[in-house]
């Protein structure tokens, strides 16, 4: 039964709606113009359902029929619902990268839900950027929040086996590089891989995130492993509107949800899932709108004492769709209960460990437990060194293990063209053992920090039977891509980290089991060559890429916007 802490008159919404004066009767009659009556809003809790559903957004495409599955439940528990639809980031579409537009859909979400009578929100999304941006921008204001995730698609099948959502595009394309598969195969392919509405059904940076945000407490229980086209999934959505309406009732709020301790179970599933490295970037984002400092070191203690338990692609074998049948998220939690600290309290109103309470892990190949891991460590390393002094990121469970100590000579391509230009050239001066640094792929080179850093096996060496090399760059990659890639260098190069000083023919030390990175010169050497480094100029100059160039964050910032981060009130707008 709800606890009650709200009165009618006390909801945020009647302060537009309840006077009985000039502007409260513009409020209720353009709300009569829409078609409802006094009875479908008076005195009722008013839920935003923040949409990022649109024509161009892939993953979310069945978000325009399931929205109406929310606003179902959030009539049946007296709330009134109002859609508003906010920027849609379709990850494959957008250029150039969803990633430059996640703050954008936080600082929208944040004023629709200042500007607007909302006394609390449902977020739907899911495609990587989504989840994050959104929680961001409810987690600065702060009102009653519920996310219903867009749920994976389902599992993709070819010439009777299964694919898996980017990792084995990026196979396969080698293979059709090497010759070992036709154009044919690669068209069945193109016709096979994404059978459904929903997002990546690999452990990519989607299933991480809506399973981090899950755990963090703002899903209903195991929401996040259910597939799109399941009828669990409306059922879901309808469940998680009739919540908020209560959540409002009861002022349960983001920030009493967002916990160091909640942030801490998060990583700790992150781990435990083999999830992507993007989760990095945002959860020290989403800890930030909590006024939680979160060092990547806390990533790396925790890392440390956390196994590796879910078998799924990029790093293992199997794909959402199985994660779901064996248990889900809750069947993991459950396993490693006494890992996490489950007195954290959700938005059903209960504990984690209450949510959890009875669910059973069905298929152990999927799904281990603490006492019998994949791995003792979660496998997403923190690395440093004078090649990245603030950090850098390897996801060592999708590397090849034979290249986790590895010293090569560097081939550096000094922007994305650069090495779109060259990497299959026979004439590049590469072999196995190189390490290929691509730069100006940062949060302010690339721009947006696209999903760069598994740069591709230079032709002349796949067709040697080359599979992996030591990678090396300040951009982010797809939670689905694999490879011994060294990501998230920070400070980026564009704005003269170390990465800029790098020379092709200079030795290069990546020593994973050591977390360190090094450019094998003196430092007197790299002092000279930082002289030498002119600043570039900023790659915009008005419109919205201009305050993202004046005020986005370095990779191990989050690459939130400065005047977001933390928790000053978000102004109330005057009603008058
Ligand atoms: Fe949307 Fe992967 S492209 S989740």
């Amino acid at each position: 039964m709800t606890q009650r802490k709200k009165t009618p008159e006390a909801l945020r919404s009647n302060r537009w709606y309840g006077p009985q004066d000039l502007r409260s009767f513009g409020h209720r009659s353009r709300t009569l113009q829409m078609g409802y009556s006094h009875e479908d809003y008076k005195g009722k809790p008013v839920i935003a359902i923040i949409n990022t559903w649109s024509d161009v957004s892939h993953c979310h495409s069945h978000f325009k029929e399931r929205v109406e599955d929310v606003k179902r439940g959030v009539w049946q528990a007296g709330g009134f619902p109002l859609e508003m639809p906010a920027i849609t980031l379709a990850e494959v579409l957008q250029k150039p990268t969803t990633m430059m537009y996640r703050n954008f859909l936080a600082m929208e979400t944040e004023e629709l839900l200042r500007c607007y009578p909302a006394d609390g929100c449902v977020l739907m999304g899911g495609c990587d950027k989504t989840g994050p941006g959104l929680l961001m921008g409810a987690l600065s204001m702060n009102l009653p929040t519920i996310f219903v995730p867009a749920g994976p698609m389902l599992t993709g099948r070819w010439a009777g086996k299964t694919l898996g959502s980017g990792s084995d595009v990026w196979k396969y394309w080698d293979e059709l590089r090497a010759g070992n598969i036709t154009p044919r195969d690669w068209k069945e392919i193109e016709e096979g891989i994404a059978r459904s509405p929903g997002t990546c059904m690999t452990m990519g940076t989607a299933s991480t995130m809506t399973s981090v945000i899950e755990t963090l407490g703002f899903s209903l229980p195991n929401a996040s492993a259910i597939p799109a086209p399941d009828s669990s999934h409306p059922r879901m959505a309808s469940l998680s509107g009739r919540r908020i309406v209560d959540m409002v009732w009861e002022d349960l709020k983001p920030r009493d949800i967002l916990t160091t301790r909640s942030v801490d179970n998060a990583i700790k599933v992150l781990m435990a899932l083999g999830g992507s490295t993007n989760a990095l970037i945002h959860v020290v984002a989403i800890a930030g709108r909590a006024g939680i400092e979160l060092p990547l070191d806390r990533f790396e203690e925790i890392g440390k004492a956390s196994p590796y338990l879910v078998n799924m692609r990029p790093a293992g074998k199997y794909l959402m769709e199985d994660f779901y049948y064996a248990g889900g998220l809750t069947g993991l939690l459950e396993g490693m209960r006494d890992m996490l600290d489950t007195g954290e309290l959700t938005c059903t109103g209960r504990t984690i460990g209450e949510n959890i309470a009875g669910s059973r892990i069905y298929n152990d190949d999927v799904i281990r437990t603490p006492a019998d891991p994949i791995r003792p460590d979660g496998g997403l390393i923190v690395l440093r060194g004078n090649l990245a002094p603030d950090g850098a990121v390897i996801k060592a469970n999708a590397a090849d293990p034979k290249l986790l100590q590895h010293t090569g000579r560097a081939m550096v391509f000094n922007d994305y063209n650069d090495m779109a230009a060259r990497i299959d050239s026979p004439d590049l001066d590469v072999d196995a053992d190189s390490v290929l640094i691509l730069r100006n792929a940062g949060p302010l080179g690339g721009p947006g920090m696209p999903e760069w850093g598994m740069l591709p096996i230079p032709k002349k060496l796949l067709k040697q039977g080359v599979r992996d090399m030591v990678r090396i760059s300040d951009a982010r990659m797809s939670g689905t891509s694999y490879g011994t890639c060294v990501l998230h260098v920070a400070p980026e190069s564009w704005i003269g980290g170390p990465l800029a000083l790098v020379r092709t023919g200079d030795l290069v030390e990546l020593d994973v089991p050591a977390r360190t990175l090094a450019l094998k010169i003196s430092d007197e050497e790299l002092a000279q060559r930082k002289a030498a480094w002119k600043p570039n100029p900023p790659r915009f100059t008005r419109g919205y890429g201009a305050i993202f160039s004046q005020h986005v964050s370095q990779a191990n910032r989050g690459c939130d916007f400065d005047f977001l981060e933390g928790t000053d009130p978000t102004a109330e707008p005057e009603i008058h």
